[in-house]
């Protein structure tokens, strides 16, 4: 624990910094079962974002565990540090105006509740995104063949295998990817994005 520090405040605020800077950051946090289809749609939405010259920025659970969190496993202890960690670099990137996207099962109700929480103590918007198909689809679906590696006793501690997965109970949006198209999911998440004026819809008209 660190001791003796002082925060430092900077010279501009919050506001201030989104009127500068004409845009408005808020963290988009998909949740659900591997293969549910999170990264997908992360990245498909991430794509609309900046083409439409919206700053957004993806965080995966597979990529940050390439790096920051390399040092972590998948136990209980270390799944709930992996989500503190990507919930104060999301803060960051949001407190910063971008458009912050986190793709991580991170299957722990109280740990996404902790995410939220954080967010709102700094005033940004914190959107859960369920990315939500049954067991039965994602284990046909099963793109990195982790299911089938779970299931023979290969890979411990699997979400909805041998680990659990505690859905959300009232998310800002939920997407049933086995009902919609990648497309629809992400223009469902830009409508929640204008209704909220998170974002300016005309910005998003092709020219
Ligand atoms: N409507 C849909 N939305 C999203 N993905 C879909 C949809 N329909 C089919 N898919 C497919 O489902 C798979 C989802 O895999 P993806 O890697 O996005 O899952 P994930 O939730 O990120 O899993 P993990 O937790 O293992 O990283 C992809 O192969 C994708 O093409
Ligand atoms: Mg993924």
């Amino acid at each position: 624990m660190a001791t003796n520090i002082t925060w430092h405040k900077g010279a501009v605020s919050l506001t201030e910094r989104q009127e500068l800077l004409g845009q408005k950051g808020c963290t988009i946090w998909f949740t659900g079962l591997s293969a549910s289809g999170k990264s997908t749609l992360a990245a498909a939405l991430e794509q609309t974002l900046l083409h439409a010259g919206i700053s957004g920025y993806r965080l995966d659970g597979d990529n940050i565990r390439f790096g920051l969190n390399k040092n972590l496993g998948f136990g209980p202890e270390a799944r709930t540090e992996n989500i503190r960690r990507i919930a104060e670099v999301s803060k960051l990137f949001s407190d910063a105006t971008v458009i912050a996207i986190t793709a991580f099962i991170s299957p722990y109700k109280a740990d996404r509740d902790a995410a939220r929480a954080l967010h709102e103590a700094a005033g940004i918007p914190f959107i859960e995104v369920y990315a939500d198909a049954p067991l039965s689809v994602v284990e046909e679906r099963d793109p990195k063949g982790l299911y089938k590696k779970a299931k023979a006793g290969e890979i411990k501690e699997f979400t909805g295998i041998s680990a659990p997965y505690e859905a959300p109970t009232s998310p800002e949006i939920h997407i049933k990817t086995h009902e919609v198209s990648i497309n629809e999911g992400v223009q469902t998440i830009l409508n929640y994005l204008i209704e909220k004026k998170l974002i300016q819809g005309d910005k998003l008209v092709k020219h």
